[in-house]
């Protein structure tokens, strides 16, 4: 016998320990094995061989940062139902999402939305609990109905009209452009001109501001990776933190706080007249009419700014993507607008009710959504027992 000799009392040695911590752990490989070829009730259930055994698969498809072309491939391959790790499951057809997706009794998300807030501060995106989220929902939901949000039709069209005079000088520059950046770009000072009533003047400076377009990437980033690994989120967020990371969840609130001060500060002109109530001043009067709390300042300021921005600027940089990649399609979509104004249907700029008769921009819009949807990823539910 080596073994250092520290159980003397029992006659036991390391390695006598060692030998057993061994056979456990291979025959707990080998059960586990065993489960997963011939009892798992799921095991028919076709994917990528890797997939079957370990999330490390998934882990790897995220960072290679192609996964959504990966999860369309897998569905022509496998069928309709497909294995990305060893108990998650992606579905792409419409019958399949109903059932996952409806809106009555919805299945509860999973622990991969944790990551998407500081532990313990959930927000309007991250609440899995079904009656806190209609709870939270239901507060802020006056401010999202479609009357309240045409009526910022007019902030929209003020920041499309710096959008198409930044692009004019672009071209009169002859200066190259990254068009997802400038749509994010323009996505953000929109969200800017609705929330805070001031566009953050992003096109204009064609700059990030408040490191805001940072920060939605770097938490699409964080939730994208660590959501595969949700359980480690309480320990890997305070070790980035104490390595000197911002963490998104708190960057946002404080970019949130940041407004409300300034808001607070300036000399309020009351802006009554619905069609230019900014965001921030109706979610302030219903805090202060005491029917939310500040919580709910930040599912809406907060949400507007991280849900409201990477999600249109990326829908917009792939319709532009799409159709000049298909030039028979944009000359197709610039026949209806063209026809359209010659007949007088459309005004200029064409107002919301105005586009909504255009078939062939709604189907190029839908299209884009389908083909570049821009929550590439699978939204996790859990299903019930
Ligand atoms: C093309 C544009 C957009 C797309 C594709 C998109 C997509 C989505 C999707 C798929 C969800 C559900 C997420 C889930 O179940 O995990 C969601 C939720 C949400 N989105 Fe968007 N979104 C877009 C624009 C916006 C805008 C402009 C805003 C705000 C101004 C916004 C705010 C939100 C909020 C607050 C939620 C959470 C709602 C809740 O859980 O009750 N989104 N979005
Ligand atoms: C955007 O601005 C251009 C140029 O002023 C205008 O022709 C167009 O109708 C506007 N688009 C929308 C959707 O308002």
């Amino acid at each position: 016998m080596t073994g250092i000799d520290v159980f003397a009392s029992t006659g036991l040695t390391t390695t006598h320990l060692f030998f057993a911590a061994g056979v456990l752990a291979a025959t707990a490989l080998v059960s586990w094995t065993f489960y997963v070829l011939f009892l798992d009730p799921l095991r028919d259930i076709p994917g990528p061989s890797w997939a079957r055994w370990t999330r490390l698969w998934l882990l790897k498809e995220i960072s290679s940062g192609q996964s959504h072309l990966t999860f369309p491939k897998l569905h022509d391959k496998y069928g309709p139902v497909v294995r990305v790790t060893p108990n998650l499951y992606s579905f792409n057809s419409l019958e399949d999402q109903k059932k996952i997706y409806k809106l009555k009794d919805p299945l509860a998300k999973t622990a991969y939305y944790d990551t998407g807030a500081d532990p313990g501060v959930a927000n309007i995106f991250t609440i899995r609990d079904e009656k806190e989220h209609s709870d939270r929902r239901r507060r802020i939901a006056s401010l999202y109905t479609m009357t309240s949000m045409v009526n910022y039709e007019e902030a929209v069209d003020r920041m499309n009209a710096t959008c198409v005079r930044k692009l004019e000088e672009f071209a009169k520059r002859r200066s190259a452009v990254d068009i997802p950046q400038f749509m994010q770009y323009y996505a953000f000072d929109v969200i800017g001109e609705i929330s805070i009533d001031r566009s953050f003047g992003m096109m204009e400076g064609e700059a990030d501001v408040d490191d805001m377009v940072k920060i939605a990437h770097g938490g699409a980033m964080y939730q994208g990776h660590v959501g595969i690994v949700p359980e480690i989120h309480p320990s890997f967020f305070q070790l980035r933190k104490m390595l000197g990371y911002v963490n998104e969840g708190s960057a946002i609130n404080e970019v949130v706080n940041k407004q409300l001060e300034k808001h607070h500060q300036a000399v309020q002109t009351e802006k009554t007249d619905p069609k230019q109530e900014p965001f921030i001043q109706k979610v302030v009067k219903l805090k202060q009419l005491g029917k939310i709390a500040d919580i709910s300042i930040m599912d809406a300021i907060g949400g507007n700014f991280a849900a409201g921005s990477d999600t249109t600027g990326i829908t917009l940089s792939a319709a532009l993507y799409y159709l000049y990649h298909n030039p028979d399609k944009l000359a197709a979509l610039r026949r209806e607008i063209d026809a359209a104004a010659a007949a007088g249907e459309v005004s200029d700029p064409v107002t919301f009710k105005e586009s909504q008769n255009l078939q062939y921009l709604g189907a190029v819009i839908q299209e884009t959504l389908r083909i570049h949807s821009a929550a590439g990823y699978i939204l996790e539910r859990t299903v019930p027992k």
